[in-house]
């Protein structure tokens, strides 16, 4: 009898399913408090009682308990008996030495992002982000006013690319090319994998002064041939070189912006030059899709927009470019080159 109520519930109506949905902030919260307090690192040596874990991170007993039950009943931990809680599968994802853990991820995006959030029905109606009228800055600009925050965002960054690095640097083929400058290069990653996989070729990192700076922090773990410079894309960026990277940037910027980059690459790059925007690009169709999420992210938080194909298509020819082709990649990115037109 009991089995038999718990198959009913477990049976979600349109209804109930459509509630689950619109509570889904406080799943991805208590996601994000477990990781805050790192939960899952904590029972990787075994299952632990609520209270032992409470203790820990001193947190309210009852509280953490609650909120390890809801995370228990969306599959990331598991109560064996009562009040003690072990690591599942997918919890196990969460574990900060785990390949390619979203817990940073899921950090970064359930703070300021998730407030930015609540406005959502202003870019709805506008089409404009609400991240600069909730935090009086426009995303970047205010995370160069925040060191931790913008530490966390590359971090975030880092967990996002889930192997895309090295899948961008394995599809294209570099052996035509001498210097590479990679735009918006963050913390460096993308143009570490071509550099390694390509000594004959120089790379430039070039992004804002902060990303730049931590980077060059770090700068003994790039390959020799990396140099390192500061400025706005908007700008200007470093000019003569022959292949111009840009992998999750021109996604932060609506049409406008992103032309102004793409010119600004366009004007600067040798004659047989080529543009790479490594992107993922929105398939048609109704399947469930993270980028659709990450969409939705450019919305509210810096104005910018996932992209079709098509869409890119005309975005490199209103910058004087032609879309020569798309690569495949062994990740959910692709790149799609350009030629000046
Ligand atoms: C979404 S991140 C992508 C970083 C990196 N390419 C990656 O794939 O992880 C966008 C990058 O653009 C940089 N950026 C934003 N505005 C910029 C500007 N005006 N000039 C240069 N870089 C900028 C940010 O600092 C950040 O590193």
């Amino acid at each position: 009898m009991r089995r038999r109520l718990f198959e009913r519930k477990a049976m979600y109506s349109p209804s109930q399913q459509l509630i689950h949905l619109g509570l889904g902030f406080m799943v991805s919260q208590a996601l994000r408090v477990a990781t805050d307090l790192n939960v899952a690192d904590r029972l990787v040596a075994g299952e632990r009682s609520v209270d032992d874990l409470a203790e820990e991170t001193h947190c309210h007993c009852d509280a953490l308990y609650r909120i390890m039950r809801l995370l228990a009943a969306e599959g990331v931990f598991s109560e064996t008996s009562a009040r003690r809680f072990q690591l599942t599968e997918l919890g196990a994802a969460l574990l900060s030495d785990a390949p390619s853990s979203p817990r940073d991820l899921i950090r970064m995006m359930n703070r300021e992002p998730y407030l930015a959030f609540a406005q959502l029905t202003h870019s709805v109606q506008t089409g404009l982000p609400t991240f600069e009228t909730v935090f009086g800055k426009p995303r970047f600009d205010w995370l160069a006013d925040h060191p931790d925050a913008a530490s966390l965002f590359q971090q975030a960054m880092i967990a996002l690319s889930q192997g895309a690095n090295e899948a961008v640097a394995e599809a294209c083929d570099f052996g035509a090319f001498s210097q590479i400058v990679d735009v918006g290069g963050g913390h460096g990653q993308l143009l570490s994998e071509i550099l390694k996989r390509h000594p004959h070729l120089s790379g430039i990192l070039f992004d804002l002064p902060a990303g730049v700076e931590a980077a060059r922090a770090d700068a003994a773990s790039f390959p020799p041939q990396t140099s390192f410079v500061a400025g706005n894309f908007f700008d200007a960026v470093p000019a003569g070189a022959d292949v111009y990277i840009m992998k999750k940037v021109i996604h932060d910027w609506n049409d406008e912006q992103a032309v102004r980059i793409l010119r600004n690459c366009r004007e600067v790059m040798k004659p047989h030059g080529r543009v790479l925007i490594a992107e993922t690009i929105i398939p048609p169709g109704n399947e469930r899709n993270t980028i659709k999420l990450i969409d939705a992210n450019m919305l509210v938080v810096t104005g910018g927009v996932e992209r079709t194909e098509s869409e890119f298509a005309a975005l490199l020819a209103a910058a004087g470019l032609r879309l020569e082709r798309v690569i495949s990649t062994a990740r959910a990115i692709s790149v799609l080159e350009a030629s000046r037109a």
